[in-house]
């Protein structure tokens, strides 16, 4: 069976843990999209010492490795500004975008979670969730996850998600037959139980 569910959000709302929940639940396999990108920004930071190159990025999102996407350094709040920076070019963007396409497309069924899964990667999705906190909320759980100041962090989410949905190269919005999931007020066992009986809902014969 081929099924693929898109998950787009804003940072720290909730789509990566909604996505693992799923792809668990469902079987199906899960494709985290901010990691390609936050990948490409660590590596063309550090070979540009600090300086972020078109070219070169598109050409490392083009010999993206496995073990570039198991580095541990990818989750902090620097590799999240950098993967934000490099998401901006259209031509990082369209290397990566075959790969994704292709994972969506795997037999068994695929769950990938992004800025634009629903809208350019995947548009005709079969499932499609964009999952929104507010921004405090967003802040108060990346802080306790990175053990970092939530002043701090409030900045670096607004900053990224300024940069994220105001570039031209596919900004982070909502897909319009996207299913709205806020989880400001929901723990997340309630917002994993509305994605799945959503996802289930459309699954053939749900
Ligand atoms: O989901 P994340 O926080 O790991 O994503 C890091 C950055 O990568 C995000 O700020 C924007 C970019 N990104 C993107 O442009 N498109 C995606 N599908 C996923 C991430």
């Amino acid at each position: 069976m081929i099924f693929t569910v898109a998950i787009d959000g804003p940072a720290a709302a909730g789509k990566g843990t909604i996505a693992r929940a799923l792809a668990a639940e469902l079987g199906f396999a899960h494709l985290d999209t901010g990691l390609l990108y936050r990948a490409v920004g660590v590596q063309a930071l550090h070979d540009g010492r600090g300086v972020i190159d078109p070219h070169w990025s598109a050409e490392l999102a083009r010999r993206l490795t496995p073990e570039q996407l198991a580095r541990d350094d990818l989750r902090s709040a620097r590799a999240g500004q950098a993967a934000s920076k490099v998401a901006v070019l259209p031509e990082v963007r369209s290397a990566l975008l075959d790969f994704q396409r292709r994972f969506a497309r795997r037999e068994g069924g695929a769950v990938l979670d992004g800025r634009d899964i629903g809208t350019v990667i995947c548009p005709r999705a079969d499932a499609k969730l964009f999952v929104t906190a507010s921004d405090e909320a967003r802040a108060g759980r990346r802080a306790a996850e990175l053990g970092a100041d939530h002043a701090t962090i409030l900045a670096d989410l607004r900053a990224r998600d300024a940069r994220d949905a105001g570039r031209d190269a596919a900004p982070m919005v909502a897909a319009k037959d996207a299913l709205l999931l806020d989880t400001t007020d929901l723990s997340i066992d309630a917002a994993v139980a509305k994605a799945v009986a959503y996802v289930k809902g459309r699954l053939p014969g749900g």
